[in-house]
C-alpha cells in the first residue's frame, strides 16, 4: 500500500515506467555463452569501481587541501616544542 504510493509519487516526478516497460519486452539476440561476452560487463564494472574509488580519493585530496594551513601550523608547533 505504502510502497505503491511512494512508487506513484516517484513516477510522477521521474517517469521511468515507460523505460521499465520497454526493457521488459526487450529481446536479446541468441548468442553462445562464451567467456568473451563477459568482457564488456567486466570492463563496465571496473570502470564504475574506478569512478567510485576516484570520487573517494578526491574527497581525501579536497579535505587535505582545505585543511592544509592548519596542518602546516600544527607541524610547525610540533617542531618548535
Ligand atoms: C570502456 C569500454 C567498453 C565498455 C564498458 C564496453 C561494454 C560493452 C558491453 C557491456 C557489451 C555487451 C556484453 C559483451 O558482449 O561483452 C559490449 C559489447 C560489444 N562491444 Fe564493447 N565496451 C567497451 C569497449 C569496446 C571497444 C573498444 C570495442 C571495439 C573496438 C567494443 C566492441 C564491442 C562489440 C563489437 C560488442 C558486441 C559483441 C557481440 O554482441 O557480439 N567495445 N561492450
Amino acid at each position: 500500500m505504502r510502497v505503491a504510493r511512494v512508487q506513484a509519487w516517484l513516477g510522477e516526478r521521474v517517469p521511468i515506467a515507460p523505460l521499465i516497460e520497454a526493457l521488459r519486452h526487450k529481446r536479446v539476440p541468441q548468442h553462445r555463452y562464451s567467456v568473451w561476452y563477459y568482457f564488456g560487463g567486466i570492463t563496465l564494472f571496473l570502470f564504475v569501481v574506478q569512478v567510485v574509488t576516484g570520487g573517494l580519493l578526491l574527497l581525501g585530496v579536497l579535505y587535505d587541501f582545505w585543511t592544509l594551513n592548519s596542518q602546516i601550523s600544527e607541524a610547525n608547533l610540533d617542531r618548535s616544542r
